[in-house]
């Protein structure tokens, strides 16, 4: 069956079926897919059964996988930490609760933001598999940053260009509900990286508006033009215009460029709901920022090989 693509959204998102990545795919095909993941930014494989497994190797067909931390806090329900379990379990299987660690990790997630721009080497591409949806809620949306960009006027153009912004996990999870004691452990383990405010893409060269609740401030400007410029283009990027909102099912495998997307989460009833999601993501190709630079990438687009 040759492989279907459908645009979903005005500028960017796509869906793809007629392919199981239960198995290792031709390399024909793995290059359609690759290609619909850097011009469309967001895409979606419906029925896609997986094991962790399984999703872990097709995760590395993309590049190197991001592996977690080693966190303080409860037993991790799922050992390998290739995989970011996006649940609301404990490591038993049994709900956690609306006052736990996970719903508060669910609450970060729920502001617009792109996986690790907090990293100096921020990520390439998150693939977020579901295997329990909420019926209620729980939707994923995504925003297009290249439109974000080029939807600028002259003058924002001209006031952001060249700038660095200081992305910090810590910064986030304070406005996600974290407490403020949370945020020594928070900047030990993740801390602050810079990126361009206007990131060129290293595999389509498009500027994106590399944006997101991580970023705590713009280098250069003073505390309140800072904030004030954050929100601004924080509030200019998710125009409904250049969102999809991306209802699940289970099984549904999406996959995002996280160079040229945001993202969040919607709420759900964290408390009685099981909602069970397991990502993957692909490391970037970073530093972006050097010694307060931007190191403007060359481009070229990322050797991506089924294995021989
Ligand atoms: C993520 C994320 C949002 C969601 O997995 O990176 O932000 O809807 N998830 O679970
Ligand atoms: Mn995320």
């Amino acid at each position: 069956m040759p492989i279907s693509i459908r645009q979903l959204a005005p500028s960017f998102a796509a869906e793809i079926r007629g392919v199981d990545l239960r198995h290792m795919p031709s390399q024909a095909v793995l290059d359609e897919i690759y290609d619909a993941f850097l011009e469309y930014g967001v895409i979606v494989l419906p029925g896609q059964a997986l094991d962790l497994d399984q999703q872990l190797a097709f995760g590395r067909l993309f590049g190197p996988l991001h592996v977690l931390p080693p966190m303080k806090g409860p037993k991790r329900r799922i050992e390998d930490r290739a995989i970011d379990d996006v649940s609301n379990l404990k490591a038993d299987g049994s709900l956690a609760g609306a006052n736990s660690e996970k719903a508060m990790f669910a609450l970060g997630n729920q502001l617009w933001h792109s996986d690790l721009s907090f990293c100096d080497n921020p990520a390439h591409a998150s693939m977020l598999h579901a295997t329990e949806i909420a019926e209620e809620g729980g939707e994923t949306e995504f925003c297009d940053l290249v439109s974000a960009y080029e939807t600028l006027d002259r003058e924002m153009k001209a006031k952001i260009e060249g700038k660095i912004a200081v992305h910090s996990l810590a910064h986030s999870r304070v406005r996600g509900g974290h407490s403020e004691a949370d945020v020594e452990y928070l900047l030990e383990l993740r801390p602050p990286a810079s990126q361009p405010l206007v990131r060129t893409h290293p595999e389509t060269g498009k500027k994106a508006l590399f944006i997101g609740a991580h970023v705590s401030k713009i280098e250069g400007l003073d505390e309140t033009e800072s904030a004030d410029l954050i929100d601004t283009l924080l509030d200019h990027a998710p125009q409904p215009e250049r969102v999809y909102s991306h209802r699940w099912a289970v099984n549904d495998l999406v996959i995002w460029d996280n160079r040229q997307t945001l993202h969040r989460g919607r709420p759900y009833d964290v408390d009685n709901v099981r909602r069970v999601m397991h990502r993957v993501t692909v490391d970037g190709d970073g530093p972006n920022v050097v010694d307060g630079k931007t190191i403007e990438p060359e481009i070229r687009r990322r050797p991506v090989r089924v294995p021989a």
